[in-house]
């Protein structure tokens, strides 16, 4: 069987051309789209995600500002620093990058984004709403994934699903929008942990696999039935000798399962181009509500 690459960037160029139109109308009101970006400390994979949707918003014309806080920052202090950007009209959306230091409590700093501003989609008003089927910020990864399996007509409704990975911005959010009955959902859903004991029989009876578990190549040709669809949430850093010290792998051993499955994402350039793309969706529709609210208000 030929096994079918999932390129992102089409799927990222297709959503950004339909999004241009939205931008200029919310531009012709005087309203640039704009995040502020929040990260603590240095973690450089967290910088190159900051850097890259620094720049994405700068290719579509749309603002972002990036707040770079000292990794020992106190929470008090990004914590006044969100109810600063939560009060803040000309600020659409607010996103916190994560992982945060340990010292950090993540969950009270999540709770504290409005969620009006909430582009991630982590405030439990919007998980909330996502599990009850009438979502207003899908996380950005797993809204990216919805649009790759859309883009490439893979089917989705009465198929097995099978996620790899229970973590709050991947496998759970995936769990209710897979599960939900809706055009890209409908499926029976299994969802896979550490916790989990016999993994290969799960995973053999997918008919689609979501590998979010954040370990390199752990889904192998040997573990998957054909003809199944493999996204690959993977980005996980392998150091080697080149020249940049290491080289990008995906939780799928992405050779193994070529000739087996019917089709796979790449890492890197599957769910990655993604991410971001979403990540401007969410923001456009904060500012389109952020417009509509004042419309109301006058
Ligand atoms: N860290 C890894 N993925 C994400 C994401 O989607 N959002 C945020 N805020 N941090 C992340």
């Amino acid at each position: 069987m030929d096994t079918l690459l999932l390129k992102g960037k089409p799927v990222a160029e297709h959503i950004r051309q339909e999004l241009t139109e939205r931008i200029q109308g919310l531009k012709a009101d005087g309203i640039t789209p704009n995040l502020a970006a929040i990260i603590v400390g240095g973690d450089p994979a967290s910088k190159v995600y900051v850097k890259n949707k620094a720049r994405a918003f700068e290719k579509m014309d749309c603002d972002s500002r990036t707040y770079h806080l000292d990794k020992n920052a106190s929470e008090n202090e990004v914590l006044d620093l969100i109810h600063e950007l939560n009060q803040n009209m000309e600020v659409h959306g607010i996103l916190v990058q994560l992982p945060l230091p340990r010292h950090l409590d993540s969950k009270k700093i999540l709770h504290t984004v409005s969620p009006q501003k909430d582009v991630d989609g982590f405030h439990p008003e919007n998980l909330g709403l996502l599990l009850e089927g009438n979502p207003k910020f899908i996380p950005c990864t797993p809204h990216g994934i919805l649009e790759i399996l859309k883009y490439y007509n893979i089917p989705v409704s009465g198929r097995h699903a099978v996620i790899v990975g229970r973590s709050n911005i991947v496998g759970k959010p995936m769990f209710a929008l897979l599960a939900q009955k809706f055009e890209m959902g409908n499926a029976t859903v299994t969802i896979c942990h550490t916790g989990t004991k016999d993994l290969d029989m799960h995973t053999k009876q997918a008919d689609i696999i979501i590998a979010a578990a954040g370990s390199p190549k752990m889904i192998r040709g040997d573990m998957v039935k054909e003809g199944v669809d493999i996204i690959d949430v993977g980005i996980n850093r392998i150091e080697n000798d080149s020249e940049k010290g290491y080289a990008l792998v995906g939780d799928v051993d992405t050779d193994s399962v070529m000739g087996i499955a019917r089709s796979v994402t790449p890492v890197p350039g599957g769910v990655g181009p993604m991410t971001i793309t979403m990540l401007l969706v969410n923001t456009v529709i904060a500012a389109e509500n952020m417009k509509e609210f004042a419309v109301i208000s006058h």
